[in-house]
């Protein structure tokens, strides 16, 4: 028997089947549309995104020729905070989903601080004000999509992120979200796991189109359609799953995936530690009845996205791996600095109105400078995340343990040892986001019987070690902080 584990991300839709030690057996993937309407407007098409999972979890099985019969149990993790509305009788979105890099709610930041500041929310969600959140995306929906308001009122309209949206179409109905989802939306009380009065009042939010809060480890109830019988056994927003999968399940382990942007997570135990120091204070994950575990998160909006920039907008590569090639090609980045605030700066600063900037040009600089930028720009904003961690949790962290798709980047994973000036540790199995929803579904149906069997699966693949002298890395990470201020207060009014 295997696990089976969706994995809705921002770029694509995969189906990944584990066996017990945690290997891949077999996979399916396939890209959906990004849709930008306006500058800085995300939207994806939920009814594609639905298909394509179909599609992927079809192609996976057909691959290993297995079916429903023998996938003990299958398990969901997601993008966060993207938000999607549709009616629960016809399944048909209102609108299409905002993806969480969408910043179109920036501009209604300011008139809610004004009553209690930025970080009003942040004592009962763990959340700044910010445009990435579920809550004011589903709020501007609910003012600005004619109809939706009165069919959310009458409890037609029903709300998810991508991972409420796919358990709906996988059990034919279930309205439901995990606990680590649900503290992505800045509607959750992070003490109690449960919507917040107070605030859905403040947002105008009807409560009866929120799904329920369930623990991310537990039978929820049966796949229909091709996976028709399977347990739905495990929900987790996907960096919370990255967490799991690198099987970082004591205080003060954490990780850093390297996807279209860069989460650095660090488990802090049964209590939610408040941040002074710009991370957000989250879920990291319940399994079955245990208690919540609650984590520390550095999130970093533009890190791979920005080597598809390079490629998709500017065509200074061909395909993303070619950026390693074009950045070898120079010994260092030649003075310049890319700081990507496409989508605004997220961990530690959050300044939605903040904008992409390239600086220190002179004529000397070339694409390859460029290449090399854009790839330091992912380890510096890394490790300004992991600064603030160590402020925020009081210890020093001596190294990383990273996962995603960019760590096959030699240059930049040795660069990211020398700036952070610690240990890179990568794990043999990268695929951690997809495993740790696996882990959460195969617990709950007792295919693994506790944590110490998922740790035994882990291991090194490859660690890389400083290099860098001291004096070079602090002249660097100087330059890197004064890039970042010339991308302040840039968006148009
Ligand atoms: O918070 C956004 C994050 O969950 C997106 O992750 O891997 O789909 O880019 P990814």
């Amino acid at each position: 028997m295997y696990i089976g584990s969706i994995d809705q991300g921002t770029t694509s839709s995969r189906f990944i089947i584990f066996n017990k030690a945690g290997e891949i057996i077999s996979v399916g993937q396939k890209e959906h549309q990004q849709i930008y309407p306006q500058a800085g407007w995300v939207e994806h098409n939920p009814d594609e995104i639905w298909q394509n999972t179909q599609e992927v979890i079809g192609l996976a099985l057909g691959k290993a020729n297995l079916s429903a019969k023998d996938i003990a149990a299958v398990g969901i993790t997601n993008q966060r905070e993207t938000t999607v509305v549709w009616n629960k009788h016809t399944g048909k979105p209102y609108y299409n989903a905002i993806v969480w890099q969408d910043t179109r709610v920036g501009s209604e930041l300011a008139e809610l601080a004004k009553d209690g500041g930025m970080d009003r929310f942040r004592a009962k969600t763990g959340l700044p004000l910010a445009a990435y959140f579920s809550g004011l995306k589903l709020r501007w929906l609910l003012n600005n999509i004619e109809g939706l308001r009165a069919d959310a009122e009458k409890g037609d309209a029903i709300f998810g992120n991508m991972d409420t949206f796919i358990a709906w179409h996988l059990t034919g109905g279930l309205h439901i979200t995990d606990v680590t989802n649900a503290s992505r939306t800045q509607l959750m009380d992070l003490a109690t796991c449960q919507w917040d009065d107070e605030i859905l009042g403040i947002f105008n939010i009807p409560k009866i189109m929120l799904p329920e809060i369930k623990s991310s480890s537990k039978v929820y109830g049966h796949a229909k359609g091709v996976l028709g019988g399977v347990p739905l056994a495990g929900i987790l927003g996907d960096q919370q799953a990255a967490l799991v999968g690198q099987t970082c399940f004591n205080p003060g382990q954490g990780k850093n995936t390297y996807g279209t942007g860069c989460f650095l997570l660090m488990n802090t135990g049964e209590k939610p530690v408040p941040s002074k120091h710009g991370l957000l204070t989250t879920v990291a994950y319940q399994l079955g009845d245990e208690p919540v575990h609650y984590a520390l998160e550095g999130s970093v909006a533009i890190t791979g996205a920005l080597v598809q920039w390079l490629r998709d907008n500017l065509g200074i590569i061909k395909n993303s791996p070619d950026i390693e090639k074009l950045a070898k090609e120079v010994e260092d980045n030649g003075g310049c600095y890319f700081v990507p605030a496409f989508s605004g700066l997220y961990a530690p600063y959050w300044k939605s109105d903040a904008r992409g900037v390239i600086v220190g040009l002179t004529r000397y600089v070339n694409k390859s400078h460029i290449a090399r930028a854009a790839l330091e720009a992912t380890a510096f904003q890394t490790w300004e995340v992991l600064e603030a961690m160590e402020k925020d949790a009081g210890i020093p962290i001596t190294s990383l343990r990273v996962d995603g798709g960019m760590v096959v980047n030699q240059l930049l994973m040795q660069f990211q040892a020398d700036i952070l000036g610690e240990e890179v540790i990568c794990p043999k199995i990268i695929e951690t986001t997809a495993l740790g929803a696996a882990y959460a579904a195969g617990l709950a149906v007792g295919y693994w019987k506790n944590l110490e069997d998922l740790r035994k699966n882990w291991g090194i693949a490859h660690t890389w070690k400083k290099q860098m002298p001291a004096s070079t890395r602090q002249h660097l990470q100087g330059q890197w902080k004064k890039a970042v201020t010339k991308s302040f207060d840039w968006a148009e009014d």
